[in-house]
């Protein structure tokens, strides 16, 4: 019986585990992990990650041959295929920060299986790593207490979150980079469980570190370009949904990932970039670099246009004035808010001593809290007096839309979840102060509807 360990029971590790347990009842899954909250929560009724579809999965396998623990070295030992799914964050400090990938955790990850490991271990990269990562992860192993031999091999996931379950069911591709072809077959063959071998496709190493940073950068450049073009749509009476239908029926472009927004989030779009980037620069390829640089800047520049049409629009103030924030996820169906468009928009609104009734109906009151905090605190960890008094006093997290927007001059719709579509506007003007704004940051409501209730709307790149 093949046996799998993946160290990292995240977004990423958990879902992705989850589905082999679930498709390969032949091989024994261990997750593990150094957080027991997390892990004590896998093994709970309320995983720490949300997404659909995931707790039938997780709760169909566990117990049989899926396992969440805290006891890394035992897995280590027992696996003979090591997934590495820790998180790789943005380097906050030293050379490189805010831009280069923090590696300590990869590093820590590779230095433990060194120290643990027995025989002869397939060691597999899930985490989003910067190209030529491989490299120093076999050098790590190497130095292996035990004598034990490795194959590197790098297998990127291009799962997104809120559709993981459908994304891991029924993958465009998986990639799998590596030297070895005896350690590639080993790890293709799990994935042909359920995938069509032609949709494996298998690179050398550095490929396929960088095709999951370059597949993370056209995605969010098609973001930015929209969204460049909204701001032109603003300004022309063009409309940017028409401009993305027209445009998106020309087969070599295509529908996807065109859709004007508040902003991109996520916890992979920026950082990738931010990546790519700084690895441009070590190479000298400034134009390169800049090129990339621009997408970001462009998704900056869309958080803050949002955040100061609101105050315009509202007679050049939001002081003192009650504001309904619907949705703080950086998407719909999930439970994540890493570097979500909300988290900058309503800095933004608070920094202008708004009031921000706040409704998500995934995220928690700590959670939005905490993103606030850290995002005012600008990396620094201190918090100035003004700050932490808007963060405590001038935030309501309440349970409903319609608590949020109950005395509010205005609603922003910031997440596009199902739910805001179908809400009782008719009630909700009616307990809104007057005249009553609506801003909607995803294009998703029915403008003209709200419009004749009496609403004053406002809609990304397209006047109503
Ligand atoms: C993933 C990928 O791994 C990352 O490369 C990608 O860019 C973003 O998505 P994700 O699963 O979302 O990361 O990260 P997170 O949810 O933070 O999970 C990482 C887990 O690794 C955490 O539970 C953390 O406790 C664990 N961890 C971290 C370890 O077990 N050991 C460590 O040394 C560090
Ligand atoms: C992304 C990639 O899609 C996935 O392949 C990779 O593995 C991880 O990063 P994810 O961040 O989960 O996945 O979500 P995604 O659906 O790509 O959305 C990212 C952000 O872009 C969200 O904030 C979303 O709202 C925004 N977006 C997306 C738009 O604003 N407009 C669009 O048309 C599409």
């Amino acid at each position: 019986m093949t046996k799998i360990c993946c160290i990292g029971a995240g977004y990423v590790g958990g879902p992705t585990m989850a589905m082999i347990a679930y498709k390969c009842p032949n091989i024994d899954v261990h997750v593990v992990d150094i957080n027991q909250a997390r892990i004590d929560a896998w093994n709970s009724d309320v995983l720490p990650v949300y997404e659909p579809g995931l707790f039938e999965i997780v709760a169909s396998r566990r117990g049989k041959n899926l396992k969440f623990s805290t006891c890394i070295d035992h897995a280590i030992r027992e696996a003979d295929i090591i997934f590495i799914s820790v998180n790789t964050p943005t380097k906050t400090f030293g050379a490189g920060a805010g831009r280069a990938a923090n590696l300590e955790f990869i590093e820590r990850c590779a230095r433990r299986i060194a120290e643990a490991a027995e025989g002869h271990k397939i060691v597999v990269e899930k985490s989003t790593l910067p190209v030529r990562t491989a490299e120093a992860v076999k050098r790590i192993l190497s130095e292996s207490s035990n004598g034990a031999t490795f194959d590197v091999l790098s297998n990127p996931e291009f799962l997104a979150e809120g559709t993981a379950i459908e994304d891991l069911l029924d993958p465009d591709r998986v990639l799998i980079g590596g030297e070895n072809p005896e350690a590639i077959e080993a790890l293709v063959s799990v994935y042909a469980h359920w995938v069509d071998r032609s949709r494996i496709l298998t690179t050398n190493l550095w490929s396929s570190e960088l095709s999951k940073l370059t597949a993370n950068a056209f995605l969010a450049q098609r973001v930015s370009s929209i969204n460049a073009i909204s701001a032109l749509c603003e300004a022309t009476e063009a409309n940017v949904d028409e401009v993305a239908a027209a445009i998106g029926t020309d087969s070599r472009i295509g529908p996807k990932f065109l859709k004007a927004s508040v902003g991109f989030g996520g916890s992979c779009f920026q950082k990738d970039i931010l990546n790519l980037v700084y690895l441009c620069q070590h190479y000298g390829l400034h134009e390169v670099a800049e090129y990339w640089e621009q997408v970001v800047k462009m998704n900056d520049y869309q958080k803050s246009r949002f955040a100061q049409k609101m105050v315009k629009t509202m007679f050049n103030t939001v002081s003192g004035k009650r504001l309904a924030i619907w949705g703080f996820a950086f998407k719909k169906d999930t439970n994540d808010t890493r570097e979500s468009a909300a988290i900058y928009v309503c800095r933004d609104l608070l920094r202008e001593n708004a009031i921000l009734n706040i409704y998500d109906p995934k995220v928690s009151d700590e959670q939005i809290r905490n993103d606030l905090r850290e995002l005012m605190a600008n990396g620094s960890g201190e918090l100035s007096q003004l700050d932490r008094r808007l963060i405590d006093e001038n935030i309501h997290v309440v349970e409903s839309m319609q608590a949020a927007a109950s005395g509010s001059h205005a609603v922003a719709v910031l997440t596009e979840w199902d739910e805001f579509k179908n809400a009782d506007f008719e009630r909700i003007y009616s307990q809104m102060q007057k005249p009553a704004f609506v801003f909607d940051g995803r294009n998703i409501l029915d403008h003209k509807k709200l419009q004749q209730i009496g609403f004053e709307v406002h809609a990304i790149g397209k006047r109503v």
